[in-house]
């Protein structure tokens, strides 16, 4: 299959200083994309994106509280500026609290609901202002979300985890359904890793990232792709 071309594309990758994110942005970047790695941790943020400025590709860091309203109104004026537009948002940042329903601690619950659900919801959003006709990229363009195998498979100790990754799922679809409605031109779509972190676990699901971004998929939204080698079969 012709690998996925996305020259000319500016993309941000939430949560992209390290682990998967950094994996996404690494693989957008070798697809020929303009990549800011947007992350809280600073001097991690700024190292991954000086490593990928080594191997050719046009990457910076732009500093990004996902859970907060303003810092993503900053991050993404910030990757205009930097990068003449925005056409990918890709809400990578997660957190993972393990934990039995019997010893719930509600702090806990609330972190992973503020990270991942709010702010894939903030993502969203502020991907939407950005990307629709008349704003400040205005083109259009692809929003990816990290969801994870555990939105659909039922599995002891990750009941917190499993219900703000459900929610990231749903909140895809609602998100597809708007921006199709309302002529945004904007493509929502999610996918499920069950990935070890390892390097093999890790490109799997940045080839399907890459894969949704794409024009290759420019039929494709409201879509949730499972990354897990049938896992949920
Ligand atoms: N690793 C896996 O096996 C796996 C499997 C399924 C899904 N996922 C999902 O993939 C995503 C990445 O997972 P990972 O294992 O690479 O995690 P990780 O902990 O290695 O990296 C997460 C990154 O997100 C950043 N981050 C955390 N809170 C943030 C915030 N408020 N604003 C901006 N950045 C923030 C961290 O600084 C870090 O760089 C998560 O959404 C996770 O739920 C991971």
């Amino acid at each position: 299959m012709r690998r996925p071309d996305l020259s000319g594309c500016a993309a941000l990758v939430t949560g992209g200083a390290r682990g998967l994110g950094a994996g996404v942005a690494a693989a957008l970047a070798e697809a020929g994309a303009a990549v800011v790695v947007a992350d809280v941790r600073e001097d991690l943020g700024r190292a991954t994106a000086d490593a990928l400025k080594q191997t050719g590709a046009i990457a910076t860091f732009v500093r990004l509280d996902v859970t907060d309203d303003a810092s993503w109104e900053r991050a993404v004026g910030e990757t205009i500026g930097e990068l003449g537009g925005l056409d990918v948002v890709v809400n990578n940042a997660g957190v993972w609290i393990s934990g039995l329903l019997a010893d719930l601690d509600p702090a806990e619950v609330r972190r992973m609901l503020d990270v991942n659900v709010l702010g894939t919801a903030l993502g969203i959003k502020h991907a939407f202002r950005a990307m629709r006709p008349g704003g400040p990229a205005g083109n259009g363009g692809a929003v990816v979300n990290i969801a994870s195998a555990a939105a659909t498979v039922a599995l002891p100790g990750i009941a917190g985890y499993s219900a703000t990754k459900s929610a990231v799922d749903r909140l895809t679809r609602v998100a597809a359904t708007e921006a199709g409605k309302l002529g945004y031109d904007v493509r929502v779509n999610c996918v499920y890793p069950g990935l070890e972190p390892t390097a093999q676990g890790t490109r799997l699901t940045t080839d399907a990232v890459v894969f949704l971004a794409s024009d290759a998929a420019r039929f494709v939204t409201g879509a949730g792709l499972p990354v897990e080698g049938g896992l949920d079969t």
